[in-house]
């Protein structure tokens, strides 16, 4: 069995989930980057791989459950553990001009698509928990970073993007409900906002990059062991709900 901590990264063939898969590694674990498309998780994963950095690739379509349940066989039968685990894969399905009915009006947002956003946005970090933290159970260590966003927080909830915001609403309440459940254990959970970043999801507009935005996740992946669980993060720093 492996000695060096074993973090596993969704949605790590770009963005912000790249930018944490090349920190975490940097930082000492053997990461598996875990991505829809083949090719692109494959040239993501050599990329990093050149520069040194210790990394794997793994095919899984974060929706699809039983591409979980074979990820979690994998982590079993390869590594026998699983320390870290970034919920970071998402969709923004939404129009993002909000000058558009469709984008901005709970009212008419289609709800096959608001469906759609909550099987990548909420239920895939469900089942990817689900799958895990029985493997951190049995090595006595874990860490689980369930990526949001600041659209997703109750106490600013206002117009625009139903779909995106009530999912990471959902996210933030799995983040509550898990981390109550492990209360006391060596496993914490919080939800962290990475900011606005220029990203494929965020644009060209944002002011931060995808590098910025992946520090306040890794430093929820490496809490010690006095860190905080059950919380809401942005940059380190304790955010609202
Ligand atoms: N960028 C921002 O301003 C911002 C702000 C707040 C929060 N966030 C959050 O930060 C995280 C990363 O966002 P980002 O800006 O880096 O987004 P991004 O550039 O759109 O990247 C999202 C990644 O998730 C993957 N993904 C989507 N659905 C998937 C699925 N079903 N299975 C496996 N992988 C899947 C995508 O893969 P494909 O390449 O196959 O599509 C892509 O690699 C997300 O949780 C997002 O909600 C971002």
């Amino acid at each position: 069995m492996l000695a060096q901590k074993l973090a596993v990264v969704t949605g790590a063939a770009r963005g912000i989930g790249a930018a944490v898969a090349r920190d975490l590694a940097a930082a000492g674990c053997l990461v598996l980057m875990v991505g829809r498309n083949a090719e692109a998780i494959e040239e993501a994963a050599r990329q990093l791989r050149d520069s040194g950095h210790d990394v794997l690739a793994h095919v899984a379509d974060v929706t699809d459950a039983s591409a979980v349940a074979a990820l979690a066989a994998r982590l079993r039968r390869e590594f026998g553990r699983a320390d870290i685990l970034v919920n970071n894969a998402a969709v923004f399905l939404e129009r993002k001009d909000f000058a558009l009915p469709q984008a901005a009006s709970v009212l008419v947002v289609d709800p096959e698509m608001v469906a759609a956003t909550h099987a990548c946005n909420a239920l895939a970090p469900l089942r990817l928990i689900q799958a895990i933290v029985p493997l951190m159970r049995e090595n006595g260590w874990g860490r689980i970073v369930n990526v949001s966003s600041g659209m997703g927080q109750l106490s600013e909830m206002g117009g625009c993007w139903p779909g995106y915001r009530m999912s990471k609403a959902a996210l933030n309440a799995l983040t509550r409900l898990t981390a109550s459940e492990l209360e006391g254990s060596p496993i914490k959970i919080n939800s962290v906002c990475p900011g606005w970043c220029r990203t494929a999801m965020g644009g060209n507009g944002a002011q931060r990059t995808a590098d910025d935005g992946a520090k306040g996740i890794v430093w929820a992946a490496l809490l010690p062991d006095d860190g905080p669980s059950g919380g809401f993060f942005r940059d380190g720093k304790a955010i609202d709900w």
